[in-house]
């Protein structure tokens, strides 16, 4: 199994082109079965988690094909996919496919949607928290969905088609309002959404479906409005660039210092981030290709922070922005507000000399003068991550293993980081 090796110490100097978002390339693909015809994405990541949808996708009939790099093109630039399912030709989503991959349960809308009835298996527990499903489920049927769990399955029917509602999530989830947004499209008569998920990424999903033919009012707002149509249509639609990965080597280059010009960042995607980094020290400016950031000074103010849903502090940056508060000047506090038990990072950030403290859903981390180089590992995605980021600034060795967490999210970060001067490498077994 591959993993990642680190010499820290060096600054990050240079520019990263920042790749299409993972969380809106994964429902982009998904709108694709509400349609016969062929909906064409263009900079679509190269990402474990894009590849293993493309074989969920191939089972329920969705046709494929890529348009891969070219020489003499930008290697950093995301493919050009064209997805076609003339015919949904099984409507059943099973637990091998689903299992791997929690967002895979989302195909259960447009299923039904355009099938009047799915299978999908339930998704099941996960490393960050229970994640249930039953605000899905909740607003399939309040669109006419008639549902049953039998043998982990969740099996949705809607004879004579799913019928316009009013959906009021007691919570927001991005998940459910995605599932939901793309059924209502192909529903009779109009659906209203309420405290809807508000992330930039549903937002790309909202204004593809319009270009695909749905109609669509509050896009980017708690409150949607929905006109079902009798059918979709094809489209040509850009993935937006990842506010993730943007956040992400934002901290690290605060935590390394240097200044690193990041090509393609949307500003207004990440608001809630530059501020927090702005109050810890660091100089975040626009440029006419996208973002610079420098860290201001020798170092890192610590900061108070929780994650919330859309437009707050993102769930998804929190372990990297704990990564680079181990190093700060102070005492910071991380409160986790999204999902339970996000904290895995905690214990192998220890690992690396880190001084963190865990009281339910919040950290305290006390700024160290020095993390020092060590093996660690991590369970999930953005964990794994935080650990680079820290391994950057660690004296001495880190290898981070488990590389394939990395991978599901982050495209050729190594050759990204190497090209700004870390000491970066793959190692096989
Ligand atoms: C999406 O997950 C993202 N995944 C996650 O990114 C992200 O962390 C999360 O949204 C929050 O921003 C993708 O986009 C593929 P939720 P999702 O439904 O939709 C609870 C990453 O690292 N909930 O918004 O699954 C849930 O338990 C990943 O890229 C219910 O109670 O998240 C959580 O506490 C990880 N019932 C909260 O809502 C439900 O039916 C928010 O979850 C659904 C969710």
């Amino acid at each position: 199994m591959d993993k990642i090796e680190i010499t820290g110490g060096n600054e990050l100097n240079g520019q990263i082109q920042i790749s299409g978002a993972k969380n809106a390339a994964l429902p982009l693909m998904i709108t694709s079965l509400l349609t016969p015809d062929t909906l064409t994405l263009k900079n679509v990541p190269n990402l474990r988690d894009v590849n293993q949808l493309k074989k969920i996708l191939g089972n329920h009939g969705t046709d494929l094909t890529v348009e891969g790099k070219r020489a003499n093109g930008n290697k950093y630039a995301g493919e050009t996919y064209h997805l076609t399912a003339r015919d949904i030709v099984d409507t059943t989503a099973p637990y091998e496919m689903v299992s791997t991959m929690r967002a895979s349960f989302w195909v259960l809308g447009p299923i039904l949607a355009r099938c009047h009835e799915a299978k999908v298996s339930l998704p099941g527990g996960c490393a960050i928290g229970t994640r249930p499903v039953d605000l899905h489920l909740a607003g399939l049927e309040a669109l006419g969905a008639q549902i049953e769990l039998e043998d982990g399955y969740v099996i949705a029917k809607a004879p004579g088609g799913l019928k316009g509602g009013h959906v009021r999530f007691p919570k927001v989830s991005v998940g459910a309002t995605i599932n939901v947004l793309m059924a209502a499209t192909l529903a009779k008569g109009e659906t209203i959404i309420e405290n809807a998920a508000t992330e930039p990424e549903i937002g790309d999903v909202a204004n593809c479906l319009v270009k695909m033919g749905a109609k669509i009012e509050g896009i980017g707002r708690k409150t949607m409005h929905i006109q079902g149509v009798e059918n979709l249509e094809g489209a040509v639609h850009n993935v937006l660039p990842d506010r993730i990965e943007t956040g992400t080597f934002m901290m690290a280059v605060a935590a390394t210092g240097g200044e690193v010009e990041l090509l393609g960042a949307v500003p207004e995607t990440l608001t809630a981030a530059i501020e927090v980094l702005r109050e810890a020290g660091v100089s975040i400016t626009e440029t006419p290709k996208g973002l610079l950031v420098k860290r201001e000074g020798d170092s890192i103010k610590p900061v108070h922070i929780e994650t919330q849903p859309h437009p707050g502090f993102p769930t998804d940056l929190q372990a990297q922005l704990m990564g680079l508060m181990t190093i700060a000047d102070g005492r910071s506090v991380i409160r986790e507000t999204i999902f339970e038990n996000r904290f895995m990072h905690v214990q192998e950030l220890a690992r690396l000399g880190a001084n963190i403290s865990l009281n339910g859903d919040t950290a305290i981390v006390e700024g160290v003068k020095e993390l020092r180089g060590a093996p660690v590992m991590a369970t999930d995605l953005r964990a794994s991550v935080s650990l680079v980021i820290a391994g950057l600034v660690a004296q001495g060795v880190t290898t981070v293993n488990r590389v394939y967490h990395l991978d599901r999210g982050f495209e050729r970060i190594e050759e990204k980081l190497g090209n700004c001067g870390a000491q970066i490498n793959r190692v096989s077994d």
